[in-house]
This record gives structure tokens, C-alpha cells and sequence, in this order.
């Protein structure tokens, strides 16, 4: 069902040393800081020949990475997020199998503008993992 890695996300507490260390000292194409104020991060893009990977800063009082980033100081894989070609379809599935989908259960536009869920990490090996409709 799930098709390629669409990127790997990672919490940090302060984008401007992210974007050193990945634009800097790796030597990646890093995009402009985006504000997205409705999930509570500030993010840029890590652009990667095969895939992404976001850096995530917490930005307002209620960002769901601030507990995230209380428990490991220092940034840490925060999700993995794969491709599904229907995400509904998709959803359906995953609930038919006992699977936990968070929030609402209704998909919501990510940060690339297409509809994304987030399943339990106690049902995917202990990590959040997101759904991309592509
Ligand atoms: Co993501």
C-alpha cells in the first residue's frame, strides 16, 4: 500500500543551527523557512537526490513538537512520512486493521498542500508516521 519515503522529519530547537549544519556542514540544498503556524512548526526543506528531509521548530505556545524536543534536547527523528496513492482508502485500511489514526481522523493539508494523516507510533514500530496522498 505505501509507496516511496516522501521525507524524514526532524525536531529541532533552533532551525537557523539545523539549516548550518545540513546547508553547511553536509553541503544540501536547503528551501527558504515556511511558517506554518496551523501545525506549530516553522520548517524548511532539505532537498536529497532520492528524498527530504524537514527540519521542524517549534514556533507558538502549543506546538505539538515542544514536549517532543523537552525529552530530547538535542533534536531527534521526530516522523517518517510515506506515499499512499488514496488516503482514504488508505485510512480505511489501516482502521479496518486496528491501526490508531490521530487527530479527528480526517486528513489534513500538509506542508506541501496535499492531505495528510498521522498514525500511532505504539502501532508502527514506536514511530509517528505520516500518510501522503501524492
Ligand atoms: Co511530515
Amino acid at each position: 500500500m505505501i509507496g516511496r519515503l516522501n521525507h524524514v522529519a526532524i525536531a529541532v530547537s533552533d532551525l537557523k543551527a539545523g539549516i548550518a549544519t545540513y546547508a553547511g556542514v553536509l553541503g544540501a540544498k536547503v528551501s527558504e523557512p515556511q511558517e506554518e503556524p496551523d501545525h506549530g512548526v516553522r520548517v524548511v526543506f532539505v532537498e536529497l537526490p532520492n528524498t527530504k528531509i524537514e527540519l521542524l521548530e517549534p514556533i507558538g505556545e502549543n506546538s505539538p513538537i515542544a514536549k517532543f524536543l523537552e525529552k530530547n534536547p538535542s533534536g531527534g527523528i521526530h516522523h517518517v512520512c510515506y506515499e499512499v496513492e488514496d488516503i482514504l482508502a488508505a485510512r480505511d485500511k489501516l482502521k479496518a486493521e486496528g491501526a490508531r489514526v490521530l487527530g479527528d481522523g480526517e486528513p489534513k493539508i500538509g506542508a506541501h498542500g496535499k492531505p495528510v494523516i498521522f498514525l500511532h507510533p505504539k502501532d508502527f514500530c514506536g514511530t509517528l508516521t505520516e500518510l501522503e496522498q501524492i
